[in-house]
């Protein structure tokens, strides 16, 4: 089971390379993945019980021909990885927990243990709101499957399969998605990437 976690580290990487030869801001920091050495893991996989489960087989099936070769690698993954949703609690949205989350690799409380680097996959279903939000980390995405609307600084977009979104320390973001789940990579750099992120 460790070993498809491990092709999966590999695919991703192998996916964010192509993107960091263009030498921009979205180019640099797909650069810090690749070059960042994986420890070897001090945790396990284990199948997930996470209420996100539910969308898993969904949530792969609005790729597109450039995110194939990372969706496949990712697909028998999804099951097992370490899905959560812990941020602050909400009144006006009770089941947010219900419907997005996180399964990270490689971070301070993942398999992979790294105190200044995540990496990981984001799992929204569909019709949902991922909520006005900042972190001090710099994010880095891309878009495995499905289409959604993500919003930078009150500026919103339709963003698709294959398309890289970078989040700047502390700026203010969102995703919504429709009618298809949404299925992400990320990455968090910087000085802080213990603190979580904070609704507005
Ligand atoms: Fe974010």
């Amino acid at each position: 089971m460790q070993d498809f976690i491990a092709r999966l580290i590999e695919e991703s990487k192998r996916f964010l390379n192509e993107r960091a030869q263009i030498d921009d801001d979205i180019g640099q920091e797909a650069a810090k993945f690749v070059a960042r050495e994986i420890p070897a893991p001090s945790g396990t996989f284990e199948k997930s019980d996470s209420p996100l489960i539910r969308w898993i087989e969904d949530s792969a099936k609005h790729g597109s021909s450039e995110t194939a070769n990372l969706l496949k690698a990712l697909k028998p993954a999804l099951p097992f990885l370490p899905w959560k949703y812990n941020y602050e609690l909400r009144a006006d949205m009770p089941d947010l927990g219900n419907r997005m989350g996180w399964g990270e690799i490689l971070g301070p409380e993942a398999p992979y243990h790294d105190e200044h680097f995540c990496f990981g996959f984001t799992l929204l279903g569909k019709n949902t709101l991922y909520p006005a939000h900042y972190h001090p980390a710099t994010e880095l995405y891309v878009v495995l499957s499905g289409h959604a609307e993500w919003t930078l600084d009150g500026v919103s977009k339709v963003r698709g399969p294959g398309e890289f979104i970078l989040h700047p320390s502390n700026h203010v973001h969102s995703m919504q998605t429709r009618d298809e789940p949404l299925l992400a990579l990320y990455t968090w750099s910087g000085e802080d990437v213990v603190t979580l992120s904070k609704y507005v």
